[in-house]
């Protein structure tokens, strides 16, 4: 596993952006998956800016996870928050989207399908942020690595981290689709974006802690292909010389 020290959030950002480029360099069709949340928003915004974003004009995009049980109009559906932040802006066809149908009936049947969707050709790339609790996806902790894409119960932390979004943590949704663990392995290139002193602990805790389903992030070093970038801010908490990977 490989991890770039960014300056600040900026130059994360941009890092990002020369990661996803260089990962997808020379494929027609890629196909890839991405995260929501706070941490991806600087590389978005990059994708978003002039023709920067135009090698992803023929992607395909298999959705990271979803809420589960709400309407799929909702507009705090996270496809919802993807169109409006990043495939929108980009001018993206709906149908490079593959989602899961939040609204599903079968919701089980809805997560086989997605399984199929994203095992049937190779995911080139992946980005994914990093939850307090470790979490990548909603692959919360006590997630096996060699997980397949289901409905999992949200934690405690998730609900909380959630809140915002929802305006109170009473209204979030109990249970969310999210690819496994083992399927994200699949990817052929993998990078997991990290920012912000209030990720340092865990972040130090996925890099040179023990592999464990208690810290999901941990499954990283098993990858194929991983990459870390990570601000100054979140390096913060590391020991020195205790990294079991190498830094450029
Ligand atoms: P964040 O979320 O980018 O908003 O910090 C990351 C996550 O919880 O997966």
């Amino acid at each position: 596993m490989k991890l770039i020290v960014a300056d600040d959030y900026e130059d994360l950002s941009r890092h990002a952006l020369a990661w996803l480029r260089g990962a997808l360099a020379g494929i027609d069709i890629p196909t890839v998956v991405l995260p929501t949340g706070n941490t991806p928003l600087g590389l978005y915004h990059n994708l978003a800016t002039g023709s920067k974003g135009q090698f992803l004009a023929n992607a395909r995009f298999i959705q990271l996870d979803e809420y589960q049980g709400i309407p799929r109009e909702d507009f705090r559906t996270l496809a919802g928050w993807f169109w409006r932040i990043l495939l929108n802006p980009l001018s993206i066809p709906k149908t490079a989207l593959i989602s899961f149908d939040s609204s599903a009936r079968d919701p089980d049947r809805e997560a086989v399908r997605m399984e199929a969707v994203a095992t049937k050709t190779d995911i080139d790339a992946c980005v994914l942020g990093l939850g307090l609790n470790g979490h990548l996806g909603f692959n919360e902790p006590g997630s096996d690595f060699a997980s397949q894409t289901r409905v999992v119960d949200l934690s405690a932390d998730s609900i909380k981290s959630n809140a915002a979004y929802w305006g109170d943590e009473a209204l979030v949704p109990r249970r969310a689709f999210t690819l496994g663990l083992g399927t994200l392995a699949t990817s052929r290139h993998t990078l997991l974006l990290v920012s912000g002193p209030h990720k340092a602990s865990i972040l130090a805790t996925a890099l040179i802690g023990p592999q464990t389903p208690e810290v999901p992030a941990t499954c990283l070093a098993s990858f194929r292909d991983a990459t870390v970038i990570a601000d100054r801010s979140a390096i913060g908490a590391m020991p020195r010389g205790r990294s079991r990977h190498p830094s450029n």
